[in-house]
């Protein structure tokens, strides 16, 4: 700090408390209270209360730091954690006063702060809410994604354990919604682990980039006082593998970023589209029609008329969430667009819609899991339906082609094969040796031996396909990795 620097700060007066019914923001420059519809329409405290703990630690470690740089006096620093302390402990227990008139949670626990520990009108030194609110929500998503992770892990591992108990019933696989070739139920489970894999990827990278630092950026310019940043981001565990405080680096970008709730959004969008297309698949089996699936009572609901009803709605409602999860990520992105540098009050609306995605997908993957750790597969009815010849049509074309016939060419013979089993009424396995010799003199008995769901299964061995041997392995392979990563 040059000598220059160091007069100017000590010339700083810290900020008073004040007249309580004056709302810290406006201070000396108003000389009225805000209208009471101003009032009513700006505060965001009946939301951003939730906010409260995260505004608690970074006003500690920011307390602390202004301790370190002889802002504060030991006694001051003190008395300062003690009252959040206690502000902490009344907020827990539901008694805190809180003040639509103090606008947010950033007002309300200094005010309260400062009325009861005189030296909290020192506490906002070098800080604005700009840095503050960009600080808290940093810090919320953070253990957000982490609630989430865990929620998705376990989710994944259902989805693995449901594969597991049944690792032999196999099904139609579907290309139009139309039966198409025998896969593994597992297999068709697993590929949802896989979809959810991403989006564990894509959290844990929006994560990565919300774990900087912006206090210490002030208002947008910084701070004229000698802040130790690193010290406070060191504090509130922001640092990379190595331990190095990991900061904003641009205080302007800082105070009006908000990308990694964007990011937040985008990912738990793509998240609740999956989880819409794995309940629409379990509404599809727990149908008449398909019965591959019952979801037990305490997923489902009766109607109140129909007696018989037992309606999927808690997959439906998943379903229908993935629609405010999508148009929260579609809210942000249009906030944005048209804000010029550097914080604007329109950002405040990105708590109602951050908060609400991260609350939707957070129940619906909890509720997800719970529905898949309940649900009974029909093996039975699974076989039936994975019976049907016709599903091994391509590997009959396949057994052509393995005698030299061009696929093209093995195509269309299969395809006239199957009219002529429609025209005679019969199933395709059921042909006989003229029938099948009349549509082509390649097709030999020796083609029924397709016909066999343990073979067309054993057969499909490349990496990624639904051979029992593969598929076996995959479910190990999950199971016991993420075994492991809900043991950490
Ligand atoms: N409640 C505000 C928000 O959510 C906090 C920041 C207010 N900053 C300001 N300059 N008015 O964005």
């Amino acid at each position: 700090m040059s000598e220059d620097d160091r007069t100017q700060s000590e010339g700083i007066q810290p900020p008073q408390g004040g007249d309580p019914a004056r709302p810290p923001a406006r201070s000396g420059r108003f000389a009225a209270g805000p209208a009471a519809e101003t009032q009513a329409f700006s505060e965001s405290i009946s939301f951003d209360w939730r906010l409260w703990e995260q505004d608690i630690r970074g006003s500690k470690a920011h307390a602390r730091m202004l301790r370190k740089i002889g802002v504060l006096d030991a006694g001051e620093l003190e008395g300062i954690l003690r009252g959040l302390d206690e502000i902490a402990a009344d907020i827990r227990a539901g008694k805190f006063p809180w003040r639509p008139e103090l606008e947010d949670v950033h007002m309300n626990i200094e005010a309260e702060l400062t009325r009861r520990v005189p030296a909290g009108a020192k506490l906002h030194t070098g800080r604005s809410r700009n840095d503050q609110i960009a600080l808290d929500m940093r810090l919320w998503l953070r253990d957000r994604i982490d609630e989430l992770t865990l929620a998705l892990r376990r989710l994944q591992l259902a989805l693995a354990e449901l594969g597991g108990r049944h690792r032999r019933a196999v099904i139609p696989g579907y290309t139009h919604l139309q039966r198409a070739q025998p896969v593994l139920f597992a297999h068709h489970l697993l590929a949802y682990v896989e979809m959810f894999e991403r989006d564990a990827g894509r959290l844990a990278d929006a994560r990565e980039r919300a774990n900087e630092c912006p206090l210490g950026c002030g208002a947008l310019a910084g701070s004229t006082l000698p802040l130790d940043r690193e010290a406070v981001a060191r504090e509130l565990g922001f640092v990379d593998r190595a331990g190095k405080p990991r900061l904003t680096r641009n205080s302007m970008d800082a105070v009006g970023d908000r990308d990694f709730v964007v990011e937040f959004c985008a990912a738990a969008a793509l998240l609740a589209v999956h989880l819409s297309r794995l309940s629409e698949d379990l509404i599809l089996w727990a149908s008449a029609e398909f019965g591959f699936i019952r979801i037990s009572d305490a997923y489902s609901t009766g109607s109140s008329l129909m007696p018989q009803k037992r309606n999927p709605d808690v997959a439906e409602l998943i379903r229908g969430k993935s629609g405010r999860v999508i148009g929260n990520l579609t809210a942000m992105l249009t906030l944005l667009k048209g804000l010029p540098m550097t914080y604007n009050r329109d950002l405040q609306e990105d708590k109602e819609r951050l908060f609400d995605s991260a609350d939707t997908v957070l129940a619906c993957v909890r509720l997800m899991a719970g529905m898949l750790e309940q649900a009974e597969l029909n093996e039975k009815a699974c076989r039936r339906a994975a019976s049907d010849p016709t599903l091994l049509a391509t590997d009959l074309a396949d057994w052509l082609v393995s005698r030299g016939v061009p696929f093209r060419e093995a195509h269309d013979v299969v395809g006239r094969l199957v009219a002529c089993a429609e025209s005679l009424g019969k199933p395709l396995h059921r042909l006989s040796a003229e029938e099948l010799a009349q549509v082509d003199p390649r097709l030999t008995v020796e083609a029924r031996a397709v016909f066999s769901l343990r073979r067309a299964l054993e057969r499909r061995r490349a990496p990624g396909a639904p051979s029992f041997r593969n598929v076996s392995l995959e479910l190990r392979r999950w199971r016991s990795r993420l075994r492991k990563l809900l043991e950490e």
